[in-house]
């Protein structure tokens, strides 16, 4: 049977997670947070003090982790060697250490096994850096979706507000900007937008209109 799939990908902070998990809801399908796998084994190098500069001690650590994710009332749990992690993920600190670390290909190489496994399975809406280029280069439809630096810096800066934490707009675009660096510019299936891409700039859009614009999308290509 076929299974229909969904690349979103994107830099930090473009929205891709929203607009994925809305979609998924409206199309019944299972949404899947790469970006989370990886904050997941950066959260395992973080906690065992595991030198990520060090090709052998990434190796071995690769070897040891378990990552795997299963759903409660559709939200994705992600499961680190048996313990749920979703609220341990979530920090800046994990999302630097992500982008980091998922540079090396013992980490990448893991990580797409699963995620390639879930879509033979499931209709799957998948986002990530390198869902449409690396892992699902057939996927049905692929949306490259991004938003202006200062925009997406303005996002975060809000979204960190509302929960209270003090935080400052301009160190937070710094790091955005280091981010997409990293993301673009690493050796291996780096942050790009596939060929066959459609380019959805958010920075002028509401979430809404976004979420519409890859439904009328999909349904002309399916
Ligand atoms: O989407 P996010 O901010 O949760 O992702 C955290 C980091 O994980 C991101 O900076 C790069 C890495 N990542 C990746 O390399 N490939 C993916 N498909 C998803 C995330």
């Amino acid at each position: 049977m076929k299974h229909y799939s969904i690349a979103i990908d994107g830099p930090a902070g473009a929205g891709k997670s929203t607009i994925a998990k809305s979609i998924a809801k409206k199309l019944g399908y299972i949404y899947v947070d790469t970006g989370a796998m990886y904050r997941a084994m950066a959260l395992y190098f973080i906690q065992n003090n595991v030198d990520i500069n060090n090709a052998d001690q990434m190796e071995e650590a690769c070897k040891k982790v378990d990552v795997s994710i299963e759903y409660q009332n559709g939200e994705q749990l992600v499961i680190l060697n048996g313990e749920n992690v979703n609220g341990l993920i979530r920090t800046e600190q994990v999302g630097n250490m992500a982008s980091l670390s998922s540079v090396n290909k013992s980490v990448r190489l893991k990580l797409v096994q699963l995620q390639q496994n879930l879509a033979n399975k499931e209709n799957v809406i998948m986002d990530g850096r390198d869902i449409g280029t690396y892992v699902l280069p057939n996927a049905d439809l692929k949306i490259y979706l991004t938003a202006s630096t200062k925009e997406r810096a303005k996002r975060r800066w809000m979204e960190l507000s509302q929960k209270g934490i003090a935080c400052d707009i301009d160190e937070i675009e710094k790091d955005i900007i280091d981010r997409d660096y990293r993301d673009t510019t690493r050796d291996f299936a780096p942050l790009r937008q596939a060929e066959d891409a459609i380019l959805v700039d958010s920075s002028n859009m509401t979430i809404d209109e976004v979420i519409q614009s890859i439904i009328e999308y999909f349904n002309k290509r399916v």
